[in-house]
């Protein structure tokens, strides 16, 4: 299969680059390196450009014979979008509808879409289906919710087949592979704590008193290989048949920010300091996925579900490239 990768730089594109190559597809990437690494394409086509740019991405689809899209290309910082909304209804909606439009104009029909668990908002219950009221809070969560509603319009009207996938918490690293988190800045859990026990500084535990289990917030952490095989089954699901549907990707177990150090203690033989800060605005006590229906009707299994080997082989990638 030929495959057009957006975001194939970044730290989840890069990772399902790989698997694609290894799987045998034919890849494109087209990245425009504002957060990505080139580097990190291990193979493949590389084209440095904008999804925005409607006419390139259209002779690229034709020129390459593109027969399915996976569309990560995305600013993703929920912060930043919550001080600049305009910058992220530009990338992530407008970025979207020129692709879809060259898209439609190249006569590619099938699309894997990264969304997020962002577009439900506040839980109204745990642990969250796709039925789950869709009320984001922040720009970010927003503009991956317009997109949804944009896919599930064009699939209606022009026959477009579409997969959402709906993110948990992306976290670890494909081992050995010297992929991993790299963003600039690092605002995520798991680089920071591992980082703070490198460098023998601390990390900071954003509220203590969240009504969870010891105080601090829950997530769902799912590994970003166990991602990258989702989108491969939801790829596979696209080839037979599939139309237009929402799939969450966890591991329906949450870990607590106390409970990712403990982890992180265990797995570098550590002792990381923590500091603890006030609430960071807009974070929810807890996130945690119901992916039945992912299992049930892309027949996808986690591989990696345990906290302990996320932080583990994200661990392995710190100390790889540790400057
Ligand atoms: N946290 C800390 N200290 C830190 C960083 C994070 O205590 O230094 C806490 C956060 O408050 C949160 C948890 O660790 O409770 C996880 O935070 P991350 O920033 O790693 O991840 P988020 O849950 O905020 O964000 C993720 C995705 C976003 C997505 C969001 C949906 O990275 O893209 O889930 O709510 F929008």
């Amino acid at each position: 299969m030929r495959v057009l990768v957006t975001g194939g730089a970044g730290y989840i594109g890069s990772h399902m680059v790989k698997l694609l190559l290894d799987g045998g597809a034919k890849v494109t990437v087209l990245d425009d390196l504002s957060t990505g690494h080139a580097d990190a394409v291990r193979g493949g086509k590389f084209v440095r450009g904008d999804i925005g740019d409607f006419h390139s991405t259209k002779e690229l689809l034709r020129q390459d014979g593109i027969e399915a899209v996976i569309h990560f290309a995305a600013s993703s910082l929920v912060a930043e979008s919550v001080a600049n909304p305009q910058k992220y209804q530009a990338h992530n909606v407008d970025g979207t509808a020129a692709l879809l439009r060259a898209m439609r104009e190249a006569a590619v029909e099938k699309i894997v879409f990264s969304s997020t668990a962002a577009v439900y908002g506040e839980p109204q219950r745990l642990p969250i289906d796709e039925a789950h009221p869709t009320r984001p809070l922040n720009p970010y969560g927003a503009s991956k919710l317009a997109v949804e509603r944009m896919l599930a319009e064009f699939c209606a009207a022009y026959g477009l087949s579409a997969a959402v996938l709906r993110y948990f918490n992306a976290a670890g690293a494909a081992p050995g592979s010297g992929l991993g988190e790299r963003h600039d800045p690092e605002t995520h859990l798991i680089p920071l704590v591992l980082r703070a026990a490198a460098k023998n500084s601390s990390v900071s535990i954003f509220g203590n008193d969240y009504p969870t289990r010891d105080g601090t917030c829950v997530r769902d952490y799912i590994h970003v290989s166990d991602l990258c095989v989702a989108h491969l089954r939801a790829l596979e699901w696209l080839a037979g048949g599939g139309k237009c549907d929402a799939f969450n990707l966890g591991n329906g177990e949450g870990a607590t920010v106390l409970e990712v150090i403990e982890a992180a203690r265990r797995v570098t033989g550590r002792d990381i300091k923590s500091l603890s800060s006030a609430r960071r605005a807009g974070d929810p006590a807890s996130l945690v996925a119901d992916a039945a229906k992912a299992r049930r009707v892309l027949g996808w299994q986690p591989a990696h579900p345990g906290i302990e080997t996320i932080v583990r082989d994200a661990w392995d990638f710190e100390q790889r490239t540790a400057p």
